[in-house]
C-alpha cells in the first residue's frame, strides 16, 4: 500500500473555511434568509459553470443554514423518464424516482412546485427516512429553460414549508438557469 501524503494541522484547508462560513440563519424571517443564501451561492458559485457543483453548494449552504432534515436534488437522467439522486445532504436518499411518482416526480412531470404540508396524508409519497414529516420539491431549468433536476427539501416538521420558501427557493435555482 503506497503511504498517504500526510498534511499538519496547520495546513490551510479551503474546505474547513468554507464549512466554517456557513451561517446559522435559522433566527433571521424565512425571505432575509433566502436573500442571504442566494447572494451566498451567487458568491461562492462565482465564474463556475458546473450543475453538480452549483448543486453541492446549493445543498451545503441550504442545509446548514435552515436545518432541515433532508436537501438535495434529484437530476433528470431520462427527459420525462427518469430522475437519479444528485448532491445532497441529509441520511440516505433512494436513488431512483420515476418521472409522476412520489412528490419528486410529480413535481419534475408538471415542472411546479409541490408543498406538502404533511407527508402521510400525500397518496404516493416516498418514504426515504420515516422522521419526514413536510416536504416541498422544486423544479430547476437550465439555459434552455429545460428541466435539469428537482431541489428535494424535507423537513421533520410538520407544515414546515409555505410560499415564502417556495419564491425564494425558486429565485435561488435561477442559477442554474444563468450560471450553469
Ligand atoms: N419523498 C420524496 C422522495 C425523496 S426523499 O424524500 C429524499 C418523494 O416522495 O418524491
Amino acid at each position: 500500500m503506497k503511504q498517504a501524503r500526510r498534511y499538519s494541522l496547520a495546513h490551510d484547508s479551503r474546505c474547513s473555511k468554507l464549512s466554517e462560513s456557513i451561517s446559522d440563519l435559522r433566527n433571521l424571517p424565512r425571505r432575509a434568509a433566502y436573500t442571504e443564501l442566494t447572494s451566498q451561492v451567487r458568491l461562492v458559485l462565482e465564474g463556475v459553470d458546473d450543475q453538480i457543483a452549483g448543486m453541492a453548494t446549493v445543498s451545503a449552504l441550504l442545509h446548514g443554514a435552515l436545518g432541515f432534515l433532508w436537501t438535495g436534488f434529484y437530476r433528470v437522467v431520462k427527459t420525462d423518464e427518469l430522475l437519479r439522486i444528485g448532491p445532497y445532504q441529509g441520511s440516505l436518499g433512494c436513488l431512483e424516482i420515476q418521472f409522476g411518482k412520489g412528490v419528486c416526480g410529480k413535481a419534475a412531470a408538471e415542472r411546479q412546485t409541490i408543498i406538502v404540508e404533511d407527508v402521510s396524508q400525500f397518496p404516493d409519497h416516498i418514504t426515504c427516512d420515516a422522521r419526514s414529516q413536510s416536504e416541498i420539491v422544486v423544479p430547476v431549468f437550465g439555459r434552455s429553460g429545460e428541466l435539469i433536476a428537482v431541489l428535494d427539501i424535507d423537513s421533520a416538521e410538520l407544515s414546515a414549508f409555505s410560499e415564502e420558501d417556495q419564491a425564494g427557493l425558486e429565485e435561488m435555482v435561477q442559477w442554474f438557469r444563468t450560471a450553469a
